[in-house]
């Protein structure tokens, strides 16, 4: 808990003794000054939280030294006491920015209070603060690499952020992000290296599924000049050119076993050599794996190393579907219909009920990626005279809804249709021994129905 620092200032040392003696009591730390000059010197010398000013003093009014105190240090919450009830001077202390006002005599114990509601507000005011600018620092983060920033007020995401700003400053913690296609694990990816102190290094993107075998060692590690034939120059490899930065190893379920093994023993040693020369470079990087596919299945079926797997999973980041973090789904709606109007320069316009309705109602196999794809086209497809975003902008969810309606009429064989009814008729009648009421009511319809139904289909009874 923060320990609050008080000044008390008032030219009456009784008043001034007696308020310090209950304050030091309730276990805060107490200054005190008799004129305003030495309540200066005290504040420009040492932090003070709170002010207790006299509105009467001597040299100038409780009031001039509470503006002259501001400007030595705007954060300080200042009280107000006076002998005199003068309401516009009250009116003026608490138009400058007081905190409380006190009449004397006054109860010591609502001081008390006014100081515990100050503390409250400065730590609340500096959780805030703190929360603001850690989200500041993330969404700059990512505004710098003309990316977006990462978007969520889910549970899960929120902890995914946590998770980001836990790791970012540790450089030498490797990272392995999974989650579906589209969750947002490259986003994540540039979010942890745009945050760690060395962001502006390079972030080098590689796709594990891309990588033929026999250019693996050359591609990653690099190469001396005439190392192999073909070898022309000198060549930087993937490693070397992320080294102080961020290597991304995207996909790295699709790394076959072999290069996994390479791959494993560069994150152990943290060293690697150009292929044809003897000098180790050291690397000084962080590297974040990212999948789309089970790595556990994967190592019982022996398709990926055990050994590589726990060195990369020693800091995870699961994402979760957007299935299943539903309360992203308006956000991220939000922000891509603003986003995607501002850079089309098309107007703004609110999903409408029916369209949001199916939107929070659709289960994003593709995630985000599926989302954001969806807020865009429908931009595009939205004429001038709608003023909303209508469902007919969404041929996806269209298409689902047409998926859940019953099958219309025209499509099935009619005539089956009235066989089945005539057949049922004759039934019903003759276990009702011709009775048409009887009937009716087994059918489970009117006997004026029943009488339509007899005649449309030429039957007599
Ligand atoms: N939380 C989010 N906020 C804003 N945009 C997001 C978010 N998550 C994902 N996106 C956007 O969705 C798209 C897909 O994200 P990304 O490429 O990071 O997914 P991925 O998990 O790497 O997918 P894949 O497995 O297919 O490579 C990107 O355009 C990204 O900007
Ligand atoms: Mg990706």
């Amino acid at each position: 808990m923060l320990n609050m620092r008080v000044l008390v200032v008032d030219d009456e040392k009784g008043y001034r003794d007696e308020i310090q003696e209950y304050l030091v009591d309730s276990g805060f730390t107490v200054y005190t000054a008799g004129s305003p000059s030495e309540a200066i010197g005290i504040i420009e010398k040492d932090r003070m939280d709170i002010a207790i000013i006299d509105l009467r003093l001597p040299e100038m009014s409780g009031i001039d030294l509470m503006k002259r105190i501001r400007e030595i240090d705007e954060q300080i919450g200042v009280i107000m006491i006076s002998g005199h009830g003068d309401m516009d001077s009250v009116l003026t202390a608490m138009r400058e920015g007081a905190i409380d006002f006190f009449p004397k005599p006054f109860d010591l114990i609502d001081i008390r209070c006014a100081i515990e509601r100050t503390r409250k507000y400065i730590e609340l005011n500096s959780r805030y603060s703190a929360i603001q600018n850690t989200c500041d620092n993330l969404i700059e983060a990512l505004n710098k690499d003309g990316g977006i920033p990462l978007i969520g007020v889910s549970r899960s995401m929120k902890n995914v952020v946590k998770l980001i700003e836990k790791v970012s400053p540790n450089p030498n913690t490797d990272v392995l992000i999974t989650g579906e296609s589209g969750t947002g694990k490259e986003i994540v990816a540039r979010a942890i290296h745009n945050l760690d102190s060395r962001g502006k290094k390079a972030f080098f993107d590689v796709n594990c599924t891309a990588i033929p075998e026999a250019l693996f060692e050359s591609e990653f590690f690099g190469h001396t000049r005439n190392a192999f034939t073909g070898a022309m120059t000198d060549k930087k490899g993937w490693f070397e050119i992320a080294n102080g930065g961020t290597l991304f190893l995207d996909e790295i379920g699709d790394l076959p076993l072999t290069m996994q093994a390479k791959l494993l023993r560069v994150l152990e040693e943290r060293k690697i050599r150009r292929v044809g020369s003897s000098t180790d470079i050291p690397l000084n990087i962080r590297i974040i794996a990212s999948t789309n596919r089970d790595l556990e299945t994967m190592i019982e079926q022996q398709q990926f190393r055990n050994d590589l797997f726990y060195r990369l999973n020693r800091f995870p980041i699961y994402i979760e579907p957007l299935r299943d973090r539903k309360k992203d789904i308006p956000v991220l709606l939000e922000f891509y219909n603003r986003h995607y109007s501002s850079s089309m320069k098309k107007p703004l316009k609110p999903f409408s009920k029916k369209a949001m309705e199916s939107l929070l109602g659709y289960s994003y196999p593709g995630n985000v990626r599926e989302l954001k794809n969806m807020v865009e086209k429908a931009i595009i497809l939205s004429d001038k005279q709608s003023k909303e975003l209508n469902l007919n902008v969404f041929p996806e969810l269209q298409m689902i809804c047409k998926a859940n309606v019953p099958i219309p009429e025209d499509d099935l064989d009619l005539s089956c249709l009235e066989q089945i009814e005539k057949e049922m008729i004759k039934c019903a009648m003759q276990k009702a021994g011709n009775n048409k009421t009887n009937a009716a009511k087994a059918l489970n319809i009117t006997r004026t129905s029943l009488n339509r139904r007899i005649e449309k289909h030429g039957l007599e009874f």
